[in-house]
C-alpha cells in the first residue's frame, strides 16, 4: 500500500510512505530552493520515482482551503496525480480540517510510546465558522489529545483563537474549548518577533536573543494564561502585533533592524522584551503541561506544532516535570503532519499496530547517483580521511560535510553540516559573519554519545539525537567550549553513535584525539535565508559563493578545496 502524504502551506512537504515504512520525507524548499515553498509539485514527482502508483493520497494544510480546479470539483493536487497515474484509483484524504489532530498523530506514532497525551501549540491551525454563538471564525491555538494504537484518539481540551474580543467557554461535540482573542502563545512570540524586524515565523532567532535580556516589570506580554490585550493586538489568523501605535518609545523601535548587523544598536529594550515573550511562553507552556496531566492522567507526554522546536522551553520542561515521559517532536512545524496522516491511514485501513519510532531524521531521498556528473572545475580534490578533516578543523578552519541522506527538519545532524571548532573564542562571531547570520544568534553542537554527560546536564534524558534541547553546559566546562556555549550557558546538543552516523561519529573521536574535547561546533550547511543544501551541485555553489573553502565528501574519501582562483575571483 502506498500512501502519498503532502503539506501546502508556508511548510510545503511530502513523504511516501509503503506500508508502515517512511520511504522519503522532504521539504518542498529544499527541492526548489524556494524557502517555505509551499506547493509540493516537486515532492510527488520525486514520489513517482519510488512508484507508479499511489493508492492513497493525503493533503494536510494549515488552513482547510484546498486550491481547486476551477470548473471542477477537484483540488489541483488530485488532480496532477490522476495524470500520473491513468486508469489507476487512488483515495484523496483531506486533512486540511483536523490540523492539530494530525501533529498530533504524528507525534505519537513517531514517539514510538504505547498510548500517550499529546499537547499541540502553533500560530493558527485548522479555521473553523462552526461556533454559532460567537458567529465569527476561530482557529486552533492550544489542544490537548489523549492516543492509542491503532488508530484511537480523543481531544480533550481546545483553544481557539479569533480576531473578535468576545469570547466563549463551553463544549464543541462534547469537548471543552475556549475561543479568545487572548490565546496563542506562538501568537504572542509573532508579535514579539515581528516587532523585533524579523519574518513572524523567524521565532528561533528572538529565542537566540532572549538570554541576553533580563526581567522587566514594565513588559507585560501577558495576564496569567492570556495574551495581554493592552501590549498585544490580536490578528488571528495573521500573525498578532505589539501595540506599537500607543506608546511613542514603541513606534520608534518598531521594525528596525539597523541592529541586526550591529550589536551596539540593540539596546536594553529589545532584549528584555525577546526575554519576557520567552519566560511567558515557557510559564503558559508549564499551565498546559499540568492540564495534559489533569486531563489525560498520563505521563507520557509527546509535544508538537510550531512552539515544539522552541528548545530552550523544552528543556526548562524537562527541569520543571521530571517525571513525565516527554517526546519532543523534531519535525514538529506542519510539514510533519504528513507523517501522522500516511501512518493513521495505514493503521485505519490494516488495523496494523506495529510501532515505528523515529529512530533517524536522515529521511530525505536516497539516490544512488548523487554523485555522479559533478563538475569540480574550481576545486582541487584529494584523498582524505576523518583523521586529516578533524585536524583541519582543529587548525582553526571550517569544514562542510555532505554526505548520505538530507536530514528533515530545520536541523543539521551531520549530513549537511558546516563545521568548526567549538574552543575558539570568538567562534560565533567567526561563522555568524561567515554565514552571514544576525550577531547574536548561538550555534549548536554535536557530543559522541558516551561523552555527553561529561559536558552537559541532560536532566532526565539519556541522549538528544535530534537536537531537540538547548541544555545546560557544566560549569567548569563552559569556559572550554566557548563558541557553542550561549550567554546563558546552555547549548543546543545533538549527541550522535557510532550507528547513528558513521563517518560524523569518526570525525569528532578524531577531534577528540588531538584537542580533548568530543564535541564538534555544527551549523547547517546554508548561507542565512536559504534553504539547507540538498545536492552535491548546490554544496559546491555555496562554497563557490561565499568564504567557505573546504567540503569533506567521506563516502568518496575526498576534500574538496576551493582553489586559489575562486578564492581571488
Ligand atoms: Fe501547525
Amino acid at each position: 500500500m502506498w500512501i502519498l502524504g503532502i503539506n501546502i502551506g508556508h511548510n510545503g512537504s511530502t513523504a511516501l510512505y509503503n506500508d508502515s515504512e517512511l520511504v522519503f520525507y522532504i521539504e518542498e524548499e529544499r527541492l526548489t530552493r524556494q524557502k517555505y515553498d509551499g506547493n509540493p509539485f516537486a515532492g510527488i514527482d520525486l514520489a513517482y520515482k519510488y512508484t507508479d502508483h499511489i493508492d492513497y493520497l493525503a493533503i494536510c494544510s494549515t488552513s482547510n482551503n484546498f486550491p481547486m480546479v476551477p470548473w471542477n470539483t477537484e483540488d489541483v493536487y488530485s488532480s496532477v496525480i490522476r495524470k500520473k497515474q491513468p486508469g489507476v484509483r487512488f483515495e484523496t484524504v483531506p486533512a486540511g480540517d483536523i490540523h492539530h489532530l494530525t501533529h498530533a498523530l504524528t507525534a505519537f506514532y513517531n514517539s514510538g510510546f504505547d498510548d500517550a497525551a499529546a499537547l499541540i501549540i502553533d500560530g493558527a491551525g485548522s479555521g473553523s465558522l462552526a461556533h454559532d454563538d460567537l458567529k465569527t471564525s476561530t482557529w486552533e491555538v492550544e489542544s490537548i489529545w489523549s492516543l492509542e494504537y491503532p488508530n484511537v484518539y480523543k481531544c480533550h481540551y481546545k483553544q481557539y483563537g479569533t480576531n473578535m474580543s468576545d469570547s466563549f467557554n463551553g463544549e464543541e461535540d462534547g469537548v471543552p474549548i475556549e475561543i479568545s482573542d487572548a490565546h496563542g502563545i506562538t501568537k504572542s512570540y509573532e508579535a514579539v518577533t515581528s516587532f523585533l524586524g524579523f519574518g513572524p515565523i523567524e521565532a528561533g532567532k528572538t529565542m537566540g536573543l532572549a538570554p541576553y535580556g533580563k526581567p522587566d516589570n514594565n513588559i507585560k506580554l501577558s495576564e496569567g494564561r492570556f495574551t495581554n490585550r493592552a501590549f498585544i493586538k490580536p490578528r488571528f489568523p495573521a500573525g498578532n502585533l505589539i501595540r506599537a501605535d500607543l506608546d511613542p518609545k514603541l513606534k520608534e523601535l518598531d521594525g528596525i533592524a539597523d541592529w541586526h548587523a550591529n550589536p551596539e544598536l540593540v539596546g536594553e529594550y529589545r532584549k528584555d522584551l525577546a526575554y519576557a515573550v520567552q519566560k511567558s511562553a515557557e510559564d503558559r507552556v508549564f499551565r498546559l503541561i499540568r492540564k495534559t496531566i489533569e486531563l489525560t492522567g498520563k505521563k507520557q507526554i509527546v509535544m508538537a506544532g510550531g512552539f515544539c522546536l522552541n528548545c530552550v522551553a523544552n528543556y526548562e520542561l524537562l527541569k520543571e516535570f521530571p517525571d513525565v515521559e516527554f517526546y519532543h517532536e523534531p519535525i514538529s512545524h506542519d510539514g510533519g503532519n504528513v507523517m501522522g496522516i500516511c501512518q493513521y491511514i495505514y493503521r485505519t485501513v490494516t488495523e496494523n499496530q506495529i510501532r515505528t519510532p523515529l529512530t533517524s531524521l536522515y529521511l530525505g531521498p536516497d539516490t544512488d547517483n548523487r554523485y555522479e556528473n559533478i563538475d569540480f572545475d574550481g576545486f582541487d580534490v584529494e584523498e582524505t580521511d576523518a583523521k586529516t578533516v578533524a585536524k583541519l578543523i582543529a587548525d582553526g578552519n571550517i569544514v562542510c560535510l555532505y554526505q548520505g541522506r538530507s536530514e528533515a527538519g530545520p536541523r543539521a545532524l551531520g549530513n549537511r553540516s558546516i563545521l568548526f571548532d567549538p574552543t575558539v573564542k570568538n567562534g560565533k562571531d567567526i561563522v555568524n559573519e561567515v554565514k552571514r547570520r544576525e550577531w547574536f544568534r548561538p550555534f549548536a553542537g554535536t557530543v559522541l554519545s558516551e561523552k555527553a554527560n561529561e559536558w552537559f546536564d541532560f536532566r532526565s534524558r539519556k541522549d538528544s539525537p535530534f537536537m531537540m534541547y538547548a541544555v545546560d553546559v557544566l560549569e567548569d566546562k563552559r569556559d572550554i567550549i566557548p563558541a557553542i556555549t550561549h550567554v546563558d550557558g546552555t547549548c543546543r546538543i545533538q549527541t550522535v553513535t557510532n550507528e547513528q552516523n558513521h563517518h560524523y561519529y569518526s570525525l569528532i573521536s578524531e577531534f577528540n584525539e588531538i584537542k580533548g574535547v568530543p564535541i564538534l561546533f555544527n551549523t547547517s550547511f546554508n548561507l542565512a535565508g536559504e534553504p539547507l543544501v540538498e545536492t552535491v551541485k548546490e554544496a559546491l555553489k555555496t562554497l563557490k559563493e561565499s568564504d567557505l573553502q573546504y567540503l569533506w565528501l567521506p563516502e568518496l574519501g575526498k576534500l574538496v578545496t576551493k582553489n586559489s582562483f575562486e578564492k581571488t575571483n
